[in-house]
C-alpha cells in the first residue's frame, strides 16, 4: 500500500544554505520556479472568482524523473469593479451589526463585531485557526471571494466545499465607502461607511500569521477589518491509489538510507498553484512508469515511487510562500522520520 503524507504546514528555509543534500530542500529550484500567484482580494469589488487550470498543471506534474517547476495558469474576474468618484457602491451587509458614530474608530470598537466572531459556529469538517483579528489574510493560493448578508460560516464553508483546491477561508467584517471616494478633491473624500462580509478562498493556510492586512485607505475613507476568523479544511483527500494523509506540522520527512544500502528519496518538485495532494501522486505515478520504462544499465533496481511527503515552502519568513513542495521516494517511511524543519538557518513559523 502507498501512503500519503502530507503537511500543508510552513516550513521556512533561509536562503544562505550550503549546497543541498539530494534530499534537502533544493532551494535552488525553489528560487528557479515561478512566484506563485498572489492576487488579494481586488479592492471595491464584491465579489472575485479565481480559476486554475488544474488541467494544465497535473499534465506538467507528470513530466517525469526531474525536478521542474510548474506554472499555475489562472484568471480571475472581479465583480462589480469600482465606478466614478462618489457613484454609488454595492449596499451592506444586511445582518452586519450597526455602529455609531460611522467613524474607523468606533468601527474598530465595535464589540458586536467581536461577539459575532467569537461565537460564530465551527462548521463541520473544519477547524478554527483564529478568531477576532483585525486583519484579513494574505496566504498562500488565493481562491476568490464572495459577500454574504449575515456572518455564516456554514455558508462560506459551503462555498469553499465546491471550488476546487479550497483548503481554508477567512470570514470577516470589512469597512467600506458607500460611494466610490474617487482621488484628491473628488467632493467625497470620506462618505459614510457601509460593513460588507466578505468570505475569501485560499489554497494555502490561513492563520493569525498570516493575517495581516489590516485594511487601506482610499481617498481619506478608512477600509478596516474586524471580527476576522480563519477556518481550514480538516480533510485532505488522499488521491486515487494512495492511503489517507498523516499530518506532520512543521516537519518534514528526513529519510535513513534503505535496509540495503540504497538512498530511497527520488527527486522533488515544486508547484505554484493551489495546495493539491493530487499533483504530487501524479507526479509519483508518473516517476513509476518511467523508471519502469527506462531500467537501469546496471540492473539496479528501477526507483518505483511508493510515498510522497508535500507541503508548503515558505523562504525566510512566513509571508513569501513560495509553493507547494513535493518530495518522491521510493519507500513510505514512519512519522519518526518525520524530524527536518528546514535548514540549520531556517525558522519554523
Ligand atoms: C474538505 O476537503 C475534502 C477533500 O478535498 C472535500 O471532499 C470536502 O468537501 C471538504 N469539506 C469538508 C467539510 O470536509
Ligand atoms: C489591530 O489590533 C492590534 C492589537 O490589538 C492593534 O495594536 C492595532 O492597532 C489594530 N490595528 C488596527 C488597524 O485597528
Amino acid at each position: 500500500m502507498r501512503l500519503t503524507l502530507v503537511f500543508p504546514g510552513f516550513a521556512a528555509v533561509a536562503l544562505a544554505m550550503p549546497a543541498p543534500l539530494p534530499q534537502e530542500i533544493d532551494v535552488g529550484m525553489v528560487l528557479a520556479a515561478p512566484e506563485p500567484i498572489t492576487y488579494d482580494p481586488v479592492v471595491g469589488a464584491t465579489a472575485q472568482v479565481v480559476s486554475y487550470d488544474f488541467t494544465s498543471m497535473l499534465a506538467q506534474a507528470t513530466a517525469p524523473a526531474t525536478s521542474v517547476a510548474t506554472d499555475a495558469a489562472a484568471t480571475a474576474t472581479a465583480i462589480e469593479k469600482r465606478g466614478a468618484a462618489c457613484t454609488s457602491l454595492a449596499a451592506g451587509a444586511s445582518g452586519a451589526p450597526a455602529y455609531s458614530p460611522d467613524t474607523p474608530a468606533a468601527f474598530a470598537s465595535n464589540s458586536d463585531f467581536a461577539s459575532v466572531a467569537i461565537n460564530a459556529p465551527v462548521p463541520t469538517g473544519y477547524s478554527n485557526t483564529f478568531t477576532n483579528a483585525n486583519a484579513s489574510n494574505s496566504a498562500y493560493g488565493y481562491l476568490g471571494f464572495t459577500t454574504l448578508s449575515t456572518f455564516d460560516t456554514a455558508k462560506c464553508a459551503a462555498k469553499c466545499d465546491a471550488i476546487r483546491g479550497c483548503l481554508s477561508f477567512n470570514l470577516y467584517f470589512e469597512r467600506d465607502p458607500s460611494v466610490d471616494p474617487g482621488s484628491g478633491a473628488s467632493g467625497c473624500e470620506n462618505p459614510a461607511s457601509v460593513t460588507y462580509i466578505k468570505c475569501v478562498f485560499w489554497g494555502g493556510y490561513v492563520s493569525n500569521a498570516n493575517a495581516n492586512n489590516y485594511g487601506q485607505y482610499r481617498n481619506k475613507f478608512q477600509v478596516l477589518i474586524a471580527g476576522s476568523n480563519g477556518y481550514t479544511n480538516n480533510t485532505l483527500a488522499a488521491p486515487a491509489g494512495y492511503s489517507d494523509a498523516i499530518y506532520y506540522g512543521t516537519r518534514a520527512i528526513d529519510a535513513p538510507l534503505d535496509a540495503q544500502g540504497f538512498n530511497t528519496f527520488i527527486t522533488s518538485k515544486i508547484f505554484s498553484g493551489p495546495f493539491d495532494a493530487r499533483l504530487c501522486a501524479a507526479a509519483c505515478d508518473a516517476q513509476t512508469q518511467y523508471a519502469i520504462d527506462h531500467p537501469s544499465a546496471d540492473g539496479t533496481p528501477a526507483k518505483k515511487c511508493q510515498f510522497f511527503n508535500t507541503y508548503i515552502l515558505n523562504l525566510n519568513d512566513n509571508k513569501h510562500p513560495q509553493g507547494q513542495y513535493c518530495t518522491l521516494y521510493t519507500e513510505a517511511w514512519p512519522t519518526k522520520y518525520a524530524t527536518s524543519t528546514g535548514s540549520t538557518t531556517s525558522r519554523l513559523v
